[in-house]
């Protein structure tokens, strides 16, 4: 198993093309499930969730080609075809669905185009329960029928779905993905308010607006949507990873320097660049990315609640927490969308950081240095963590099990050393 060796200290300086977003590019593969005609992405990420998500939709009968350059230092990504024309098969199995739990979404296009799924309940989660109750309300006010069997949800519409009116009760990023979905191809209109409006929601409606589907509000809180009876292919290109962004954006936070993180896109960022700026960053939009700079400067402590967008995503608490683990002075960061996200303090602890956790919130008190140290990745963002806190800490951190990192961080040991760090893949 893939290790990556740290040894810290060293300033960043130079530029990281930012990648197509994992986020995005998901759940933009799996509405390929809603046209017979051929759905062509570019700029998708070679990550590993790319690729398992690959492998279930060719189980449903998907024919996918990848065209791409070698992973380079373009940032262009791969382009992708994904054809449709027959659903062979409905169902959705455990050993797939159990290893990414983003692949539950087939159920709604499944059953708009379908009218049947079989879809395997995704199960526990390092972050969470993160139940699907949101998806199952969203099918069934759809008029789909919905049974739990053994471990599966089974889904039917026999006469196809429904129009309706759908309100959320919380905000939840994948079950207003699976309400979008089944609703461009049901009978009628549809509303769903308290919508997620995460930049990637918005990237799937505009693809699948080009794809010959009516919604409006995009990008806001509450969609409406007239059915249509089928779409067609299109050509996308997936958005900038706004996560991928802000996680290089606090690596050059932690160790200081001068990079451009080329691709970028600041509209996608507003609450990670003020906190970044809270905390004494220097954060420049520029014509072709974000400019992130440090000099020698302390930073600041900072006090930060994650948030449904446009507040600070979840996705860069663990992030943040490793900057702050060497601000001058006590960070609160309290987590409001997951109840178990904190596994990363635990490994922080063994670099030398002090945090105590209350409850959802974590007060992390600022140490002058931190030593490098062999650490765990837990889960994806958990796992950057230690790669900031290692770039910082003095002498060598060793980072185990980060097919973690592989699965939402493109050739990350390639963009690092490209400005500077000491930081390199052992393999085995
Ligand atoms: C997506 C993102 C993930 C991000 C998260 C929150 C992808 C592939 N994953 O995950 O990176 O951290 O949004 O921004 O885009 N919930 C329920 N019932 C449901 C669904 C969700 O209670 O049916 C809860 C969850 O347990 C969680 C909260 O709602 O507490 C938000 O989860 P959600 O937005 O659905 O996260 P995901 O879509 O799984």
């Amino acid at each position: 198993m893939d290790r990556i060796r740290i040894r810290g200290g060293n300033r960043l300086n130079g530029s990281i093309p930012i990648s197509g977003a994992k986020n995005a590019a998901l759940p933009l593969m799996i509405v390929s499930l809603l046209t017979p005609g051929t759905l062509t992405l570019s700029n998708v990420p070679r990550l590993a969730d790319v690729r398992l998500l690959q492998r279930i939709l060719q189980n449903h009968g998907i024919d996918i080609t990848v065209a791409g350059k070698r992973a380079s230092q373009t940032g262009m990504g791969d382009v992708m075809h994904l054809s449709a024309k027959d659903i062979v098969d409905t169902t959705a199995p455990y050993d797939l669905v159990s290893k990414m739990r983003a692949s539950f979404w087939v159920l709604g296009p499944l059953l708009a185009r379908c009218g049947v799924a079989k879809v395997s309940l995704p199960g526990g989660c390092a972050i969470g329960t993160r139940p699907v109750d949101m998806h199952l309300m969203a099918m069934e006010k759809l008029g789909a029928e919905i049974a739990i069997e053994n471990g599966y949800v089974l889904a039917s519409a026999k006469k196809g779905l429904k129009g309706a009116h759908i309100v959320f009760d919380k905000v939840s990023v994948g079950a207003t993905h699976a309400a979008l979905m089944a609703a461009v191809l049901a009978e009628g209109d549809t509303i769903i308010e308290n919508a997620a409006s995460e930049p990637e929601i918005g990237d799937v409606a505009e693809c699948l607006v080009k794809m010959g589907a009516k919604i409006e509000g995009i990008h806001t809180a509450t969609l409406r949507i007239k059915g249509v009876t089928s779409l067609q292919g299109c050509e996308h290109s997936v958005i900038a990873d706004r996560i991928e962004t802000g996680t290089y954006a606090m690596c050059v936070g932690m160790t200081g320097g001068d990079v451009l993180l080329q691709g970028a896109n600041a509209n996608h960022l507003g609450a990670v660049i003020d906190v970044m700026q809270r905390a004494g960053v220097d954060v420049k939009v520029k014509n072709d990315g974000l400019r992130i700079h440090r000099n020698g400067a302390a930073l600041e402590p900072v006090r930060v609640d994650t948030e449904p967008f446009p507040g600070f995503p979840t996705d860069c608490q663990a992030q943040l927490m490793a900057m702050m683990t060497m601000a001058h002075g006590t960070s609160i960061i309290r987590e409001t969308i997951f109840e178990n996200r904190f596994m990363h303090v635990q490994e922080l602890a063994r670099l030398g950081s002090d945090i105590h956790l209350h409850g959802d919130t974590a007060e992390v008190r600022g140490v002058k240095k931190l030593t490098g140290a062999p650490v765990m990745a837990t889960d994806l963002r958990a796992s950057v963590s230690l790669v900031i806190a290692g770039l910082a800490a003095e002498g060598e951190t060793m980072i185990n099990r980060v097919y973690h990192l592989d699965r939402g961080f493109e050739t990350l040991e390639d963009k690092l050393q490209a400005c500077g760090a000491d930081v390199a893949r052992i393999s085995g």
